[in-house]
């Protein structure tokens, strides 16, 4: 496996690898991350594993400062999964100009659900994704379900745009409690991660409710987030949604998906559950 910290050496590399499948990450890699892999492994001999902290992607008073950097930890575990090549650049390489420029700005859907919470945050994403696109040139890309709304801003810029890139969806990890697996788990003190996966529960008791055949969708947000209130969370919002389009879902939607972010004390977690009706 190399680490390869340029674009020039990165596009180097690619010159002569054939078919490759990509994993950006930012890093701090848990099992979630190695779901992603492993399905990258499927879809070609050549796995690219970015990983890079995308300061456009944070907003004011978020924990940029404090995400964990665990470069060699993160090369043992990749090396494992037999990972044809890391790419690690600093920010000097991926952003030579210190205030970027020209930006990849996504629809409206940017505005909403974590959106509306994190001003910014998917343009962040879409920019820093494009670059790395662009550099990686890869025939596959791996992200995961948990971050539904940045799958769905991703899957629209590749469509709109004309990436020839197929982007793989991948099923959320969990832990044996129902939490969504996610780097920002290791800040929750003892008490919070025994009280975390009541997230997850409450995803699970809206999709039984609709499944169910409950169509009262703004009662069933609204319980669900009183509950999580009564549990002592902030609430920033519990939705259901078309799974497609991530449009406001209406009664008679076959495929939907119902989508939560709420903060345990000053960590933020996010999760969200498919909901298909016959
Ligand atoms: O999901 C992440 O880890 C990041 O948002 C991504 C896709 C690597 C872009 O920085």
């Amino acid at each position: 496996m190399q680490i390869i910290h340029t674009v020039k050496e990165l596009r180097e590399w690619r010159k002569t690898a054939g078919r490759v499948a990509f994993v950006p990450t930012m890093g701090n890699l848990h099992e979630g991350h190695l779901a992603l892999v492993r399905e990258a492994k499927k879809r070609a001999e050549n796995v690219v594993v970015s990983i890079f902290v995308n300061r456009l992607q944070f907003g004011q008073g978020e924990d940029f400062d404090k995400y964990p950097r665990t470069l060699s930890d993160d090369a043992a575990k990749l090396e494992g999964e037999g990972v044809a090549v890391v790419f690690a650049p600093d920010e000097r390489e991926l952003y030579p100009n210190v205030a970027q420029r020209y930006n990849v700005e996504p629809p409206n859907l940017q505005n909403e659900l974590c959106g509306k919470f994190r001003p910014g945050h998917f343009r962040g994403v879409a920019t820093v994704v494009t670059k790395l696109f662009n550099i990686v040139k890869p025939d596959a890309a791996c992200f995961g379900k948990k971050d539904y709304q940045q799958l769905a801003v991703i899957k629209g810029f590749v469509e709109d745009l004309d990436f020839d890139i197929e982007i793989v969806p991948v099923d959320t990890g969990r832990a044996s409690d129902g939490l969504a697996l996610s780097s920002r788990n290791q800040y929750l003190s003892e008490a919070e991660r025994a009280e975390a996966p009541r997230l997850y529960r409450e995803l699970c008791a809206v999709a039984e409710a609709v499944k169910s055949g409950d169509v009262d969708y703004a009662g069933l947000e609204a319980a669900a987030a009183g509950r999580l209130k009564d549990a002592g969370w902030t609430v920033d919002y519990v939705e259901i949604r078309h799974a497609d389009t991530l449009e406001v879902a209406h009664a008679g939607d076959k495929r939907l998906v119902v989508l939560a972010a709420a903060r345990l004390g000053s960590t933020r977690l996010i999760d969200n559950l498919e909901i298909v009706l016959a």
